[in-house]
């Protein structure tokens, strides 16, 4: 069994309007997996997320990460643990596509030469070295989601947290941010994936967990998750084959 790197127990969060957003979660998150949290929209996914890094204070329950409570070991977290937002320009913070993968590097204390080194390493890992001078705003949905990577791989991050990261991609898009998944596994990180676009991420993942109305409602192997999957989750049976043009609707399936 792989370690431990999260442990939720019994986690809530409401809201000063009556909203119970989250509701008595309760989640282990192993190291070297990669585990797919599927939740319709306003299901809980982003608040999830941003509870495992402590960018949302519970109402209740509490989170352990390596074992020890999520507070006092925060700024290791913080360190290790990267988030790739939903709004990938909303993370973008350089002037140019190398200054900002320089970054968190710089902000740990690297400098010069080092540096340079580092960012070039990493934007050729992920292939953006052609685009080493651009401003970030400039770069595709798909580009973008893998610059937002490379500042978490520059800051030595060994888990990466990517929230809803097929938003926006066209086909070329997907694909890229698929072989980013695939890339990230093989370096023996931790990913975890929360969107409701299984069908196309399904295929890469160890486990998959359903998050229903802020509630965990399934956890487990894919198919045997998908065999139990219920139309009230929200979440449509990826295995469906599209081998008409009559097929390709989702409607009434
Ligand atoms: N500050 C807040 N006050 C009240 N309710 C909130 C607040 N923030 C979030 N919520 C509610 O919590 C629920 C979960 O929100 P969350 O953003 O986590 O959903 P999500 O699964 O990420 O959805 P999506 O797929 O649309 O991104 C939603 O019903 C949302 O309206
Ligand atoms: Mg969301």
């Amino acid at each position: 069994m792989p370690d431990s790197l999260y442990r939720i127990e019994s986690l809530w969060k409401r809201f000063p309007n009556g909203t119970e957003a989250l509701r008595d979660i309760n989640l282990e998150l192993y190291e070297g997996q990669c585990t797919l949290i599927a939740g319709s929209n306003g299901s809980g996914k982003t608040l999830l997320m941003k509870t495992l890094v402590g960018l949302v204070e519970p109402s209740a329950g509490r989170v352990l990460y390596r074992g020890k409570p999520l507070m006092e070991v925060l700024s290791q977290v913080r360190q290790s643990v990267g988030l790739v937002f939903q709004d990938a320009d909303a993370q973008i913070i350089g002037e140019t596509v190398a200054d900002d993968v320089a970054f968190g590097p710089k902000n740990l204390g690297v400098r010069g030469k080092a540096l340079e080194i580092q960012v070039d390493e990493i934007l050729q890992r992920l292939d953006l070295s052609s685009k080493k001078h651009m401003p970030p705003r400039r770069l595709s949905g798909g580009e973008k989601r893998r610059l937002a990577v490379a500042g978490i791989l520059a800051m030595g991050c060994d888990t990466v947290i990517m929230d809803e990261p097929f938003a926006n991609l066209d086909y070329h898009g997907v694909v890229q941010v698929l072989e980013l998944i695939d890339q990230l596994k093989r370096g023996k990180k931790t990913v975890i994936v929360l969107t409701h676009e299984l069908e196309k991420v399904l295929g890469l993942a160890d486990r998959l967990v359903i998050l229903h109305d802020g509630a965990i409602w399934d956890d487990g192997e894919a198919q045997e998750v998908l065999d139990r999957l219920k139309p009230e989750y929200g979440i449509r049976d990826p295995r469906h084959h599209y081998k008409t043009v009559e097929d390709c609707t989702w409607l009434g399936k």
